[in-house]
């Protein structure tokens, strides 16, 4: 694991990580709780990996492209790398400095489980990598979205709206793997990985999201997180997304 003791001690902002196999709900849910932040005032920045700066853009239609079938495992870990290095440094940072809670859509949790478990290189060299790319910036809480079904169901709901990328293309075994990764990753870092078992109603979803997040902002437990709150959020950004 990279060396990350008090990684943004100095920062005041706070950096929280949505990870999972693909089709687990990830970006839904983060979008519930940047708007919960944003209706009690707090600035919340929403981003994904890789993206999330043109450069990161760039790299991502790169390393997704089903054209790019001969891609090694070398360079496509390389290029998620890269796509962090520059999103921590032109994004994530300041953002944190000026005290932002980062809602991140991935981060380096993704790699171990997609390049290392995934596909087999080796964990000492993917933790350098991480450790290299992420410039001392390190997650304070990581929500671990799973489906409560197996790697096909998620890959089903992944791609029920659009064609397969390279990487959901990669086959039902890769993607076990990746699971298995990602429940070895949270069984040696219960503090700071809580997995959410998202075979509910979303509403319903949410609030265990919001419940692995109360130590860190107590309101999403208090008064006014009720069963009303979360089901007017998702109707918020259902209508959103139909808009
Ligand atoms: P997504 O943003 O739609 O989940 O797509 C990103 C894909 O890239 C997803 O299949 C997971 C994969 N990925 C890696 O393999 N390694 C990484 O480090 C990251 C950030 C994503």
């Amino acid at each position: 694991m990279p060396n990350t003791e008090g990684a943004q001690a100095t920062a005041p902002g706070l950096f929280i990580t949505f990870e999972g196999g693909d089709g687990a709900g990830k970006s839904t849910h983060l979008q519930l709780v940047a708007e919960a932040l944003r209706d009690r005032g707090i600035e919340a920045v929403c981003l994904r990996e890789p993206g999330g700066t043109i450069i990161g853009e760039q790299l991502r239609s790169t390393v997704l492209d089903p054209g790019n079938y001969v891609m090694v495992d070398e360079c496509e870990l390389l290029i998620y790398e890269a796509a962090r290095a520059q999103l921590v440094f032109q994004v994530i940072k300041p953002a944190l400095q000026r005290g932002a809670v980062v809602l991140c859509d991935r981060f380096a949790d993704s790699t171990v489980a997609y390049q290392c478990f995934g596909r087999g290189i080796p964990r000492d060299i993917v933790d350098r990598v991480n450790e290299f790319s992420c410039q001392g910036v390190w997650p304070d809480r990581t929500i671990l979205m799973m489906t409560g079904g197996d790697a096909e169901m998620g890959i089903g709901r992944a791609t029920n709206h659009k064609h397969a990328d390279r990487l959901e293309m990669a086959g039902l075994e890769f993607h076990e793997r990746v699971n298995g990764g990602y429940l070895a990753l949270a069984a040696a870092d219960p503090a700071r990985i809580r997995l959410v078992v998202s075979d509910e109603p979303k509403a319903a979803t949410a609030r265990k999201v919001f419940g692995q997040l109360a130590d860190l902002f107590p309101w999403m437990e208090g008064e006014g997180c009720d069963e009303a709150y979360f089901k007017d959020l998702v109707d918020r950004r259902d209508s959103l997304r139909r808009g």
